[in-house]
């Protein structure tokens, strides 16, 4: 095996908000052999690693001072397991395309998570979710390489303890495991999944109905990251206790919330954003879009400081308003590959 390392890399090409950054090295694996390899390499045996998919939810704060590791563990098979189908995905499959060719083969299930940016692998991590269904739902298992104990194993759905947006790859694991693989069970017994707005119309839909339903309300709201970068929802809805979110639904009758577990309302981002009077603001080569306010634009000319700026002048302007204060859902990273959004929300 000879992995193919690129130094002084430009990492414009592998995330979707497509800012100007680059890495110490770069290095695309093809097998859970060379990821192992990769992580081993004794010339970057004290540098930080960032295992990245296709780099749909990561913006590169800084330099990174290390060695990106680009998953490309490629791989689609469907198992009959009695009543359920196990579709099992190499972490570098691109998730839509595999949602896509799931519904080609006749296995329904994954309709509702049609079009989602990313690759397989990064799924789990944040939990992807969309249109009422989330990852979690489906998910049967995870294939990690652990980095500890240097061996393969496999997770189940609930020792990933995922949540909204949230999984341990983001908390217990965070560094210390690489996703190889997922399995995901679907029942043959299949059952839309029609709670979300858009979708209650839809009358005895066929799976492949409400994919094209999905992809079409996501083509009418969120920018395609081919045409103008971005990273999906910038924020995370806030989750507020129930006296938070009472009160201010008392004050702005209008605002959208939903229960979210014992104690807890979550509120729209995107909404206090809108009431905010952020929506559609431009600051240099950035914005926040004008048809979303969750997600943040880069129309091309965009740096990473304008996106910062961007980014606190919309926290700033909620808190005021609203008193929440949002988190970012994207991974904002800095040289060593560490999250430091706290350092420029302060
Ligand atoms: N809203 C506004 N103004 C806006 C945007 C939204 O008033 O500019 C209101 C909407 O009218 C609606 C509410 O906010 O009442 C919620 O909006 P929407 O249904 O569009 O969803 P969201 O909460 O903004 C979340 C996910 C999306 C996912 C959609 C659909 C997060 C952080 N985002 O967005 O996921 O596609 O629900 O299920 O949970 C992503 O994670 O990158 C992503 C795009």
């Amino acid at each position: 095996m000879s992995l193919n390392i690129r130094k002084e890399c430009c990492l414009i090409p592998y995330h979707s908000f497509r800012l100007p950054s680059t890495a110490l090295a770069l290095v695309e694996v093809h097998s859970a052999e060379e990821m192992a390899e990769a992580w081993h390499l004794e010339a970057f045996a004290d540098s930080p690693k960032l295992v990245l998919g296709s780099g749909s939810n990561t913006v590169f704060v800084e330099r990174f001072e290390g060695l990106v590791i680009v998953n490309r563990i490629m791989g689609r098979e469907v198992l009959d397991e009695g009543s359920d189908w196990l579709v099992k995905l190499g972490a570098g499959e691109d998730w839509h395309d595999a949602v896509m060719w799931s519904l080609s083969q006749g296995i329904s299930g994954l309709e509702n998570l049609s079009l989602i940016p990313g690759t397989a692998g990064a799924a789990p991590v944040q939990n992807i979710g969309a249109y009422g269904m989330e990852f979690s739902d489906l998910c049967a298992y995870v294939d990690i390489l652990d980095l500890e104990q240097g061996r393969f194993s496999r997770l189940s759905q609930d020792e990933c303890c995922f949540g909204y947006r949230d999984s341990i790859f983001k908390g217990e694991l965070k560094g210390r495991a690489v996703i190889l693989g997922v399995g995901l069970r679907l029942p043959k017994q299949w059952s839309p999944r029609l709670n979300y707005g858009p979708l209650k119309e839809l009358s005895e839909p066929s799976a492949q109905a409400i994919a094209e339903r999905v992809m079409s309300v996501r083509r009418e709201k969120l920018p395609d990251p081919d045409v103008l970068g971005n990273a999906g929802s910038f924020f995370k809805n806030p989750v507020v206790p129930n006296a938070v979110g009472k009160d201010l639904q008392q004050r702005h009758p209008n605002m959208p919330a939903y229960p979210a577990g014992e104690g807890q309302m979550k509120l729209a981002a995107g909404w206090l954003i809108e009431q905010s009077g952020m929506k559609g603001a431009k600051l240099d080569g950035v914005g926040v879009h004008q048809d979303q306010a969750l997600v943040l634009v880069n129309h091309g000319e965009g740096t990473v400081e304008q996106l910062l700026a961007l980014a606190t002048q919309v926290v700033r302007r909620v808190s005021e308003r609203f008193g929440v204060v949002l988190e970012p859902e994207v991974r904002l990273l800095n040289r060593q590959g560490e999250q430091c959004w706290s350092h420029y929300a302060d």
